[in-house]
């Protein structure tokens, strides 16, 4: 029923290029909004243990009547536990709380330079024992910038299948998009629609009006059109379902290019810089 396209990852496994993303949704809203997202037809969910709503996602998941190999759930590790042995406890506490024996995909969450003594490269070896084990069908990161990815393919054996950063119409990043283009790392486009912030550009109203779409809907076009893989959060159904139409239109080059020449460089950087984030939750 999906018309969803599939992105084949650099491990050969396939990833809906459009999901539902749950952060900032509260724990006790998070099964009913993701029961609904797959009621609507999505079947990538995007969770995190920061986001505290694992377990809500595992119960929809379990609730949908749905079996669990036709969705695709993705969760990533803590700031608070990159060391080793903390991130591996912090990995079996990801799949209890979810109630799975497996994730999709497993990302380093951020790669706090400053912190750890800048050491991601042991966090990803690591995770390259989930991946080997099985219980990780595949393995990546997010936030993290050029300058990492090149560390990580010096130091260790396994390339990340995606890096998931922020990319809207006002953060092209396309240093990061092309370097990860260039190694089989695909993208993931966080904040998509920048959580609003890019719906009322005139340039995206006008495409919007002469496409007969809605600026959401456009943007996530744009993305999808782009190859980025997508997944904007919502617990307004409606706004779900809209999210979820974007596969019976084509933008043409002259409205792909004028979304693109948006781009702020970093004034359009709406959440922390990864070089320097170092957040660590409690
Ligand atoms: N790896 C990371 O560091 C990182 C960081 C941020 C996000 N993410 C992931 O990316 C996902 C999406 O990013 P995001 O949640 O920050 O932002 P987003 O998807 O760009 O925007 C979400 C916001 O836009 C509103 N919205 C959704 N659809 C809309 C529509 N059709 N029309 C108007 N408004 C609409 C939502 O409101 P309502 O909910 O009220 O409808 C919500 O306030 C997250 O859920 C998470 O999975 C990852």
């Amino acid at each position: 029923m999906s018309t969803v396209p599939g992105i084949t990852l650099n491990d050969s496994n396939t990833i809906p290029q459009l999901g539902f993303g749950v952060f900032q949704i509260e724990p006790k809203n998070t099964t009913e909004a993701v029961g609904e997202a797959l009621e609507i037809g999505y079947r990538h969910i995007d969770t995190a243990e920061m986001y505290g709503n694992e377990r809500e996602v595992g119960e929809a998941v379990r609730a949908s009547g749905l079996d669990r190999s036709d969705i695709f759930v993705t969760s990533k590790l803590s700031n608070a536990s990159h060391e080793p042995d903390a991130a591996r406890e912090a990995f079996d506490t990801t799949l209890s709380e979810l109630g799975f024996d497996y994730v999709d995909l497993f990302l380093i969450h951020w790669p706090l330079p400053t912190l750890y003594g800048g050491d991601y490269v042991s966090t990803w070896k690591v995770l390259e024992e989930f991946h080997g084990d099985g219980r990780a069908r595949s393995i990546g990161v997010s936030n993290f910038q050029i300058e990492h990815l090149k560390r990580l393919a010096s130091e260790t054996d396994t390339v990340p299948a995606v890096n998931q950063i922020e990319v809207h119409p006002y953060l092209a990043n396309e240093a990061v998009r092309s370097y990860g283009r260039e190694h089989g790392i695909a993208t993931e486009a966080w904040s998509p629609i920048a959580q609003g912030g890019v719906l009322e550009d005139p340039t995206i109203t006008r495409i919007a009006e002469e496409v007969g779409k809605t600026p959401a809907q456009v943007v996530l076009r744009w993305h999808i059109q782009r190859g980025d893989i997508v997944f904007p959060k919502s617990v307004t159904p409606s706004r779900m379902r809209e999210n979820f139409e974007l596969f019976d239109i084509e933008l043409g080059t002259e409205d792909m290019e004028a979304i693109s020449a948006l781009d702020r460089g970093e004034d359009g950087r709406t959440g922390p810089h990864p070089d320097k984030f170092d957040h660590v939750p409690s």
